[in-house]
């Protein structure tokens, strides 16, 4: 599978009539079967919103994890209050259709990019703070995967490592959405970063810039000498002890993701996370992502400068969002996925 990373030229858009559009609706949980393209309402467009009409969305882990959660995923919904949203997706970019009352910064036909729910659509409405620009540089496809991978690598090297130019960085599972940000961030951080991946990803991180890559088919990281000065872990798939191992006394561990196995997998990684950092004192951290669009101009300048270059793996038109995420389910992918509109 070759990586793409230029502009792909758009078809134009289908739609049925004025008041509907088409979109991913999830209907249930337990598997990607429970995706569907269904004719739904175009969104409303109420003060302080914009309607976008969507030209990329990307896929993230959370958008498989929505769709596969069982009664806990449900459970720890309902406790955090979470809207149920039966159209998945939180990373757009694409074209101002309209804009609300109370609208200052957009105008209809401008090019944006950022997040907002529900961007498996063709339209989709966003909240103005929640939106920029996008840069004619910036292809939709490349802007649409900046906002959670972007921002998640970001926050988590910045805000909870706070790495220091100079010093040494691990990530570990490199090679997917958040770690192909998270390498070429680190190292724009002016760390040295040794990068963690699989064999189909060896020559992308590589390509991105990291100081040294690591096979974890050919090599168990964990067997090295204290080194690091901040762990980043992504991939979930060794155990936090063993990861800590390769810290020096003053290093911090920061857990990211975990792998796509059970939910009690996940959470009971997170749980024990916790545990370590506030019962047992030690420098381990949980957190999770903010969106926030200061991030994204962050992220938005580190490309205009040329040190950020997203990375596409695959990119699926909107009536095929449902093999998007399954693809990304399956380990295979590399770096970001895409859905286009069709
Ligand atoms: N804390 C937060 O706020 C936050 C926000 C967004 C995402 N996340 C989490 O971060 C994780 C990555 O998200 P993503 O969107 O980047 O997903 P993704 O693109 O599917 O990436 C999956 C990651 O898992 C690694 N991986 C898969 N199988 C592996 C194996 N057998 N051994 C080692 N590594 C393996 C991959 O590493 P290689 O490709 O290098 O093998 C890759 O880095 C997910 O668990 C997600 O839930 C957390």
């Amino acid at each position: 599978m070759s990586v793409q990373v230029e502009d792909k030229s758009m078809p134009a858009m289908r739609t049925s009539d004025k008041g509907s559009m088409r979109a991913l609706v999830q209907e249930g949980r337990g598997s990607a079967d429970v995706l569907h393209i269904r004719e739904v309402p175009k969104p409303e467009l109420i003060e302080g919103r914009v309607l976008v009409r969507m030209r990329a969305a990307s896929v993230n882990a959370l958008d498989w994890h929505s769709a596969h959660g069982g009664l806990l995923l449900e459970v720890v919904s309902r406790i955090m209050r979470q809207k149920p949203q039966p159209i998945r997706g939180v990373d757009l970019a694409g074209t101002v259709e309209a804009v609300g009352p109370g609208i200052t910064r957009f105008k209809p036909g401008d090019e944006v990019f950022g997040g907002a729910p529900a961007a498996f659509a063709e339209y989709v409405r966003a909240r103005e703070d929640g939106l920029l620009v996008k840069p004619q540089s910036l292809s939709f496809e490349q802007a649409a995967t900046i906002g959670v991978a972007g921002r998640t690598a970001l926050q988590g090297l910045r805000d909870h490592a706070q790495v220091k130019p100079g010093q040494r960085v691990l990530i570990h599972g490199a090679g997917g959405g958040v770690g192909t940000f998270a390498v070429q961030i680190a190292k724009a951080l002016g760390t040295h970063v040794t990068a963690v991946t699989g064999p189909r990803n060896i020559d992308v991180v590589a390509s991105l810039g990291a100081d040294e890559v690591i096979d974890y088919s050919k090599e168990d990281i964990t067997r090295r000498p204290q080194q690091f000065d901040a762990v980043l872990d992504i991939a979930g798939t060794r155990s936090v002890s063993s990861l800590r191992r390769l810290l020096v006394p003053s290093g911090i561990f920061v857990q990211v993701g975990a792998t796509k196995g059970s939910w009690f997998g996940v959470f009971g990684r997170i749980i024990a996370v916790m545990l370590r950092s506030r019962v047992l004192k030690q420098r381990v951290k949980f957190y999770v992502a903010k969106a926030t669009v200061e991030d994204l101009a962050f992220l938005r300048d580190l490309f205009l400068a040329g040190k950020l270059r997203p990375v596409i793996d695959r990119t699926y038109p909107l009536s095929e969002a449902r093999e998007a995420i399954r693809y990304l389910g399956t380990g295979q992918a590399r770096a970001k996925v895409v859905i286009t509109e069709d």
